[in-house]
């Protein structure tokens, strides 16, 4: 049995003082929940967020991590420093940096690199375009980001990390993958990660679906056998919505 994990991605959104509001309203509403819950908040939320979610089921995230120890990389945030900030889980290879920041296979596996190296629990992002959908490469886009995003890495790493399948098509615009398209091609990365590294190392993986996520949405997606949580953006910004999401994922 895998527990699953609900995630927030708050992208670029609260500073240090909402994050806090959000929080002290958000900790009340999932401090019952059987499922591992996961803020992943901006750089700098990250003291104020794990100051607050001391105490409580809620593990603080970071959204990249850089993939050397320290050095000339202006702009970029080591594992080190997201460690020492509080952060226990990071997102690698989402979408938007490979969109609009130039993130590659290459780059992802790097970070990934890091993240394990530092004890930091990874979820790393994959997920095709709509015209690889629509020209039916969806598997195969996947397949070449999962194999890229893992490479040698052992089996003892991989377990350790989780893969959310994003459909960029579904991120942010209300579009949601249907339950069985989000099952199935979730079920074709576990084949792949299976062929990568043996079926107890697939079985045990936990693989979320991300992309219009939301607190209608939830039941159907959760109800579905390979789909072990969620990565949520815009939802995960209401305490409301996000604690009925957690609420959801037994
Ligand atoms: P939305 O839930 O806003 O579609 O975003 C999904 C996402 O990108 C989470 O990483």
């Amino acid at each position: 049995m895998r527990k699953p994990i609900i995630a927030g991605n708050w992208k670029m959104n609260k500073t240090a003082a909402e994050c806090r509001e959000l929080i002290a309203a958000l900790a009340p509403k999932v401090k019952d929940a059987t499922c591992d819950v996961v803020v992943c908040v901006p750089f700098t939320d990250i003291a104020a967020a794990a100051e607050l979610c001391r105490g409580t089921n809620i593990a603080v995230g970071a959204q990249n991590v850089a993939w050397a120890d320290c050095g000339a990389f202006t702009g970029e945030i080591s594992a080190a420093m997201l460690v020492e900030a509080g952060a226990e889980y990071v997102v690698i290879g989402h979408s938007e940096r490979r969109q609009y920041f130039g993130e590659t296979d290459k780059t992802v596996n790097a970070r990934l690199v890091q993240a394990l190296k530092n004890g930091l629990s990874p979820i790393v992002c994959v997920g095709e375009m709509l015209a690889d959908r629509e020209s039916g490469k969806t598997d195969e886009v996947c397949r070449t980001q999962v194999t890229g995003a893992f490479e040698n890495i052992s089996a003892v790493d991989a377990e350790k990390t989780v893969i959310a399948y994003e459909p960029v098509w579904a991120i942010g615009t209300g579009k949601t993958a249907t339950d069985e398209q989000a099952n199935e091609t979730i079920g074709h990365i576990r084949s792949v990660v299976c062929e990568l590294y043996g079926k107890k190392v697939a079985d045990g993986m936990r693989i979320q679906y991300g992309g219009s996520m939301n607190a209608k949405n939830v039941a159907g997606l959760m109800a579905q056998p390979e789909i072990d949580g969620g990565l949520i953006g815009g939802a995960s910004l209401k305490a409301d919505d996000f604690a009925i999401i957690v609420n959801a994922a037994k």
